[in-house]
């Protein structure tokens, strides 16, 4: 076998081993999929400055993300039905976070529970809410994540609705997936993965299916689910959540400066600038060209963190000379759980740990506390 040299092979072993409705899944993002493209191609367009004839021998790569240590500025971030893509998929991406020492963010809509992962780990993990319209879905669920220990409260803020992901609705993906012909036939020529899923601990939504009394089988349980997604969120219930939850808060999904301040007055302890992998608002702008806009206007009063097209080492040092304090992988993980398991996560972090390294030393950075932001620029036009 040749070597993985990048997250792209993650990306193609993920595509070769992943029945088509769910690697779609994984892959694509909302409607035209502009705003998945801007998160990408923003990034590549951006120019690192490459500084020479510094000393930089000695480099350091490790940070702390609202105060839990990380040895690369990277946490895994939540992504919904990742235990669609291996055997009890949520364990295994914490297991390999806890082991290689970065941040693990469970979301609401994991296959494994909470009350899984605290057992596969045993190490502090972050949980990602939905807030639902029932309200003591979301109590039980704080209160969930505070009895596993978790050390942060993700509050994700840009699922009003949810996006309309077209390949997903002509692929009728659902949990678990739905056995048409076509998807039965896509499944049978994805043998291996078919057969690792029969080890799989759970089926269905871990978080919710016990939540939920009135739901008594699964496609009612979806239904439910998708009933549930609070249009009526706003900052007042930001500071609910605030009230329910002592340990550190993390507000996801922020696209805007005064939103940014917003979460300040709502007693958060970091933000992440996120569009949701372009998922939700197609046509937003790309996360890495509001970041510094909504950086300045936090002035690091609060961390700022950042997701969205995060696909090499470089890719971090760019989002770190624009404002950011350290990074979330969606995707990018997600390939590496899809592709191996355990290992492909691991392998995931140890490509981005080794391309940051090299980075750092070609632009003449020996720590990450402060990237400068004359480190990138804008590509020079010719
Ligand atoms: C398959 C998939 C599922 C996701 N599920 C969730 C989720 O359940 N909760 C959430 O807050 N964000 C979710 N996201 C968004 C990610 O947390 C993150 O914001 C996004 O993937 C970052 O972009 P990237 O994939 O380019 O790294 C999901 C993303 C993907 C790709």
């Amino acid at each position: 076998m040749k070597p993985i040299t990048s997250i792209f092979d993650l990306e193609a072993m993920a595509k070769d081993r992943l029945p088509a409705v769910i690697f779609d899944y994984v892959h694509g993002g909302s409607e035209q999929q502009i705003t998945l493209q801007r998160n990408v191609n923003d990034m590549r367009a951006l120019a690192l400055r490459q500084h020479d004839l510094r000393n930089v021998a000695d480099r350091k790569l490790a940070v702390t993300m609202v105060g839990d240590p990380a040895r690369i500025p990277l946490a895994i971030g939540p992504t919904g039905l990742a235990g669609l893509t291996w055997p009890n998929g949520e364990c295994e991406a914490a297991r390999a976070a806890a082991d290689f020492g970065v941040p693990y963010c469970l979301s609401t809509m994991s296959i494994n529970s909470i009350e899984d992962v605290a057992e596969a780990t045993g190490k502090p993990f972050w949980f990602q809410l939905y807030l639902m319209k029932e309200h003591n879905v979301n109590e039980n669920l704080i209160r969930r994540a505070h009895d596993a220990g978790c050390s942060a409260l993700v509050l994700t803020l840009d699922l009003h609705v949810q996006g309309k992901r077209w390949a997903d609705e002509k692929n009728g993906l659902s949990v678990p997936p739905k056995l048409t012909l076509h998807n039965a036939v896509d499944m049978a020529k994805h043998m291996g993965w078919m057969l690792s899923m029969v080890k799989s601990k759970r089926r269905t939504f871990g978080n919710l299916e016990h939540e939920v009394a009135q739901v008594k089988n699964l496609s009612a349980l979806t239904q439910w689910i998708e009933s549930q997604f609070d249009p009526s969120f706003d900052f007042d219930t930001v500071k609910w959540v605030r009230k329910q939850w002592d340990r550190k808060l993390i507000l996801k999904g922020i696209m805007l400066a005064d939103d940014a301040r917003l979460a300040i007055d709502a007693g958060a302890d970091a933000i992440i600038v996120s569009n949701h992998g372009g998922r939700q608002l197609d046509g937003a702008p790309s996360s890495i060209s509001v970041l510094p806009g909504i950086a300045d206007a936090v002035r690091d009063r609060i961390e700022v963190l950042f997701d969205g097209g995060i696909r090499t080492g470089a890719d971090i040092v760019k989002a770190l000379g624009r404002g950011a304090h350290a990074c979330l992988s969606g995707r990018a993980c997600l390939y590496g759980l899809a592709a191996n398991g355990r290992e492909g996560v691991d392998c995931a972090l140890k490509l981005f740990e080794d391309e940051l390294n090299d980075c750092m030393a070609l632009t003449g950075l020996k720590t990450l506390d402060h990237v400068p932001a004359e480190a990138v620029t804008a590509q020079p036009s010719l």
